[in-house]
Order: C-alpha cells, then sequence, then structure tokens
C-alpha cells in the first residue's frame, strides 16, 4: 500500500511512492509536462507530472485542473540536489477530489488589501499568510511555555464583565439579561485577585476595545496574555517583561525560521533581542523624543512634546529608533494611566507603570506596572477616574483581606505577532480580524 503522507513528512520518504491530499496552489504545463504546485496546508511541493510516465491519458485529465481544485497525487519523493528540505513528487498517478469551476478570486496577481481582507477565508491559504498564522501560533505556544515552566497557574478570566478596566470610553456594552455588562478590556483585576490565591497566575484570552480608531495597532478584538505576582515590584514586573519577550523571540527563531525567510523577516533584527533592555524613564524618554522630533523638522511649526502627556504612534517611533532593542519605558505620569496603577512614593506626579515599546517602530507590545494596594488610595483613585464605586466591591476585597505589593503586565498577541513578522499593520496577524470597519467574514 502506498502511505498517504503530510507534505511535511516528505524527508522520510524520499525515493518511495506516496499519496498527498491537497489543494492546487499553481500550474504550469508544457506540451509534454505538467508542474502542478500541491499544496495540503503543511507545505507547498512541486509534482512534475510527464506524459511519458503516466501515459496520455491520466496526463490529459490533468489539463482540466483549476486553481484550487482539490486532488490527491500519487508519486515518488525525490529530494532537490541542492536546496536542502525541498522536495519533489514524480507523479506516477492522480485523481480529482474536486474541481473549482468558478474562477478562484486570488489569483497570482496583485489584489488590492480590501479585496484581499473580504476573501480573508480564502487568503488564508496564501504562503505568507499560512506563515504569519504559523508564526502567530509559535509564539502563543512560547507564551503558554514560558509562565508553565514557571509555576504560574493558568486562571482563565470572564469575557462579560461589570467593570471597567481600561478606562471607560472604549467599552462594548451588551445587554446581559436585563443589565448591562461589557465586553472584557483586559482580565487584570481578576488576575489580581487569582495572584493572592495562586502566587503567580496568568490569562491569556480575547480582549475587546470599542475605541473608534483605525490605526495600524488597534483592533476590536485581540489576544492579551496577563500575567500578575505577588509581592512583586516594578523592578520585577520588568524583569518579567524582558525575559518573556526574550524567549519568545527565541523560540520562534528556533521554531519558525522557514516562515520568517517566507515572510522575507530580517532575521539579524530579531536575533539582536537579548536581555537586558534599556530602562528608562518617562521624563528621560520624552527628552530623547524632543531630540529626535528637533532632527527632523528643524524649521517646522510643529509644538514640542509637552511632559505629562501620552506618547503617540510616531513618537514611540522616534524612541525606539535610538535603540536596536526593545526599550522598557517607566514611571509615567499617573494622569495618563489607569486607575490601579500605585503612585511613586519618591514622586506623586507618576505611576509605577512601563511600557515595552518594540524596536523598528513597531510601538507598545507590552503595558503593566505595580498594582496600588491601599485601600484609601485606590478608592480615591476610582472616585477620581469616575468609575462607579459598587462595581468594584469584590476588586476593593482585595485590599481588605490581606493586602499585598503585587504588578503585572498584557502582552499583546497581534503587536507581537506584527513586530516579530515584520508586518506594517496588525490586521493580517490575526486569522478573523474585528476592527472599527470590519466585522466580516
Ligand atoms: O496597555 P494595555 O491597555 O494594558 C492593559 O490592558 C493592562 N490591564 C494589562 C495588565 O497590566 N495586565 O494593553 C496591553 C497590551 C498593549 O501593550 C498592546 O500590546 C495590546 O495590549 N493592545 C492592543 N492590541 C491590539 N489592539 C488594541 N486595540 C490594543 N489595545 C491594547
Ligand atoms: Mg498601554
Amino acid at each position: 500500500m502506498v502511505p498517504v503522507v503530510l507534505t511535511s513528512k516528505l524527508a522520510e520518504h524520499v525515493d518511495q511512492s506516496v499519496t498527498l491530499r491537497g489543494w492546487l496552489y499553481n500550474k504550469r504545463s508544457s506540451g509534454k509536462l505538467h508542474f502542478l504546485e500541491l499544496r495540503d496546508g503543511f507545505g507547498v511541493v512541486q509534482c512534475v507530472m510527464s506524459k511519458r510516465d503516466v501515459g496520455e491519458e491520466i496526463f490529459a485529465r490533468a489539463h482540466e485542473l483549476t486553481q484550487e481544485s482539490s486532488l490527491a497525487v500519487t508519486g515518488k519523493v525525490s529530494a532537490h540536489p541542492k536546496r536542502e528540505g525541498v522536495f519533489e513528487i514524480h507523479v506516477e498517478d492522480w485523481q480529482l477530489i474536486a474541481l473549482t469551476s468558478d474562477a478562484y478570486p486570488i489569483s497570482p496577481k496583485e489584489h488590492g488589501t480590501e479585496f484581499l481582507m473580504d476573501h480573508r477565508h480564502l487568503w488564508l491559504r496564501s504562503k505568507r499568510q499560512h506563515a504569519i498564522i504559523r508564526i502567530r501560533h509559535a509564539i502563543i505556544r512560547a507564551v503558554r511555555d514560558f509562565f508553565d515552566d514557571r509555576d504560574f497557574t493558568l486562571v482563565d478570566a470572564p469575557v462579560f464583565t461589570p467593570n471597567a478596566c481600561e478606562g471607560t470610553s472604549n467599552l462594548f456594552e451588551t445587554d446581559y439579561h436585563g443589565q448591562p455588562a461589557f465586553l472584557t478590556q483586559s482580565g487584570q483585576l481578576y488576575m489580581e485577585a487569582a495572584a493572592a490565591a495562586f502566587g503567580r497566575a496568568y490569562c491569556f484570552g480575547p480582549t475587546f476595545r470599542a475605541e473608534k480608531s483605525k490605526t495600524r495597532r488597534h483592533l476590536s478584538e485581540f489576544w492579551m496574555v496577563e500575567p500578575e505576582i505577588a509581592f512583586a515590584n516594578l523592578d520585577e514586573v520588568m524583569d518579567l517583561a524582558e525575559a518573556f519577550t526574550c524567549s519568545i523571540v527565541e523560540q520562534v527563531l528556533a521554531t519558525r525560521r522557514p516562515e520568517l525567510e517566507i515572510l522575507e523577516r530580517d532575521i539579524a533584527k530579531l536575533e539582536a533581542i537579548r536581555a537586558p533592555f534599556p530602562r528608562i524613564s518617562y521624563t528621560e524618554a520624552v527628552d530623547i523624543i524632543r531630540e529626535e522630533r528637533a532632527k527632523l523638522a528643524k524649521d517646522s511649526e510643529a509644538p514640542e512634546l509637552s511632559w505629562g502627556g501620552d506618547f503617540g504612534a510616531e513618537d514611540e517611533t522616534l524612541l525606539s529608533q535610538r535603540f536596536e532593542k526593545p526599550v522598557l519605558v517607566h514611571r509615567y505620569p499617573a494622569a495618563v494611566k489607569a486607575f490601579y496603577m500605585k503612585r511613586d512614593p519618591n514622586d506623586d506626579r507618576l505611576a509605577l507603570g512601563v511600557d515595552l515599546i518594540a524596536p523598528e517602530g513597531y510601538g507598545e507590545v507590552i503595558g503593566g506596572g505595580e498594582r496600588e494596594s491601599d485601600l484609601t488610595v485606590l478608592d480615591a483613585a476610582i472616585a477620581a477616574h469616575e468609575l462607579p464605586p459598587e462595581a468594584f466591591g469584590w476588586y476593593r476585597d482585595l485590599r481588605r483581606f490581606g493586602t499585598f505589593p503585587h504588578g503585572g503586565f498584557g502582552l499583546g498577541i497581534e503587536r507581537m505577532v506584527a513586530w516579530t513578522c515584520g508586518l506594517p499593520h496588525v490586521r493580517e496577524t490575526i486569522p478573523f480580524p474585528r476592527m472599527l470597519n470590519r466585522l466580516h467574514p
């Protein structure tokens, strides 16, 4: 019996006959030869069919084959004489599974992004998209491995929540059996409860932001991993974020090189991602951004970046140009950060928060810090942010019953994928993106 194999396992079958099942990715033909590129989800392999080997009838049937028809091919595996890991099939026989009679919408010619996004369910079959999603999987696996290997307990956070976590302006509100509920913006508040129960905890799931923003870094629905550690201070949170980032990049380099090559990613840039990362304060970052802005626009009238505001995407890009590694920016003005951040005991204007800004202009990938553990200060922050105190009763309990210093962070998977893959926009980093103007397919 001829074994049915995957294109990823051809190395184990050199000089043997095998059967592959998949879809026709591309076809070139001459009078005597068909070159069929067969795609099976694991890779693409060239199948060479010669009229002399298979005979008139089998050869002639292949003329009708159209792009993305499904088929089974049987033939002998040969290793490419020069390119390691590349194989070819010398076709002995083939069967049609289903002919695609309509013209496949995605042809090898160039298509606009909106068109491709409308056909996302088919676009996922193409080589680049395939490579991106495989890298995304490797990143998610690295994320889980990292925390699972360090005694973190996985504690899933709910998606329906009564509380806002990251400001009230970007909440998706739903009707929860007659009462309002929000799609979660972050599992953090629940991870704080989990940290008191398990010491080290993390959650990983979809999170939602309703801001009407169309930037290349924003999705309405994105996946976030959020570790939280009991008794950790800001420095320890930064240590964790640094080790975590290095570990993800390392694992992707170890397992997804062919995919990075398909994307033409500059691998040397990823190999440079090694600890330690520079750590600078918000105030130092403001100085750097001002210098960079001044270099750019000598005679421009653009207003100077003022101390106290949050950084825009452009500012993060300017900052990242100074470093080959991610930079950890800590101690932001409390006024631009969330209510739960602990104040800096040395300067009341500052919050003990940290953002990890990726190099090459990929922007903020991680946000986190130390949490306010004093109930009186927390109550004042809830009031100052005009949050409904009744929704936070359970969260206040964490300060009433054995309050403890703690901290953690959130990493947005899609921004991590964008940076790792070298993609300018997050829309291709998630299988089915949800954006301001996109709910389909
Ligand atoms: O900085 P953010 O808003 O922080 C939090 O949600 C904290 N509660 C996390 C924590 O401390 N546990 O979001 C964290 C990360 C960002 O750095 C970014 O990578 C990603 O989540 N992110 C988004 N990704 C895609 N689209 C959006 N709209 C995003 N908003 C945040
Ligand atoms: Mg943030």
